[in-house]
């Protein structure tokens, strides 16, 4: 049984940083995203009997230690679903920049989720797709999801999921400030700014009160708003970060340049906003048809220094899905 996954993605106007289960990844609060067309991870499972250990093949080159072992952690709550103790071969094919901020685990365990659950024979809609794939890494729920997505925080297993969440039409621009692999990972982050940071309760409060606004904003396709809350959230979030000990600090001196170019450009009438996730890129959030125009100002706004290939420009990607079912 073999299936072929797509997946692309997503990236946080609401941040989830934080959980309140380690075991079954349940947000301390809800987010909400756009998943991208670009970047997409495409995943083939191939269920196979005759194996005795799952066989992961990332890129091309064979995965081992803890990328690999949380592949076939994540396969055993497929096979266990399935009711099934068969091992399986996944090859994955990345065009994100892994571990770089950039969303590979999101787009990755959606990816896995889809083909994972197909191959094993497993019919599962959007809801419980999205919820398996928030057991492989949080964010990963709502790249199942197409365009703007809401993750609901729930209280348990079966009430914690993203959907689709309607709002204006979103576009992206992604500043690639360092593609290398962060040092830490958004986990270990996470679980660290829990342990350590003196502002993570008050993260939490802030989340949950931004999400409520963003909903809001949504509602009201207001980009002004979104775009604002956006930009709020996300330092709040690094904020927390960086006040963990030993500290950790994402962002480089080019990020906070980058803030005060989406500044710049708002200045002259075009409106953008900035995000950034657990890493040094920045993100651009604008009307999708403005993309081209955010994109072309910022190539052209030297304090900035990004160069154009450097500058990604996107817009609101297809959820998760098969390209290849199982027979
Ligand atoms: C900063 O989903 O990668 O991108 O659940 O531990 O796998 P795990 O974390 P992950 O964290 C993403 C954090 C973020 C914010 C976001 O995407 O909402």
């Amino acid at each position: 049984m073999t299936s072929t996954a797509v997946a692309h993605p997503n990236i946080a106007l609401v941040k989830y940083w934080g959980k309140r289960d380690d075991a079954l990844i349940l947000p301390d609060t809800g987010s909400l995203s756009l998943t991208l067309d670009v970047f997409p991870t495409t995943t083939r499972v191939t269920v196979d009997p005759a194996l005795a250990a799952d066989e992961i093949v990332f890129d091309g080159a064979v995965a081992t230690g803890s990328p690999a072992a949380r592949i076939t952690a994540f396969l055993d709550l497929v096979r266990a679903q399935a009711g099934t103790a068969a091992r399986a071969r996944v090859e994955t094919r990345n065009s994100v920049p892994t571990g770089a901020g950039l969303a590979s685990s999101a787009s990755g365990f959606a990816a896995l989720a889809v083909a994972a659950a197909d191959a094993y024979g497993l019919d599962l809609g959007e809801r419980d797709l999205s919820r398996l794939a928030r057991r492989g890494s949080g964010s990963a729920c709502r790249s199942i999801i197409g365009g703007t997505a809401i993750w609901h925080a729930g209280t348990d297993d079966a009430t914690s999921y993203a959907e689709h969440i309607a709002g204006p039409d979103l576009g992206m621009v992604i500043a690639v400030v360092d593609a290398a692999a962060k040092a830490v990972s958004s986990r270990e982050a996470m679980r660290r700014t829990r342990d350590t940071s003196p502002y993570a309760d008050a993260w939490v409060q802030a989340a949950e009160a931004d999400l409520a606004l963003m909903q809001r904003a949504f509602a009201a396709c207001d980009l002004t708003a979104i775009g604002e809350l956006t930009e709020s959230n996300a330092l709040r979030m690094h904020a927390a970060i960086m006040g963990c000990r030993p500290p950790i600090r994402y962002l480089a001196p080019q990020s906070i340049g980058l803030f005060d170019a989406a500044a710049r450009l708002r200045a002259a009438g075009l409106e953008a906003y900035a995000t950034a996730d657990a890493g040094p890129n920045v993100v651009f959030v604008c009307r999708a048809a403005d993309v081209g125009a955010v994109r072309d100002a910022l190539t052209v706004d030297d304090a900035a220094g990004m160069p154009a290939d450097r500058l990604i420009a996107a817009q609101a990607g297809p959820g998760a899905h098969l390209v290849e079912a199982a027979a």
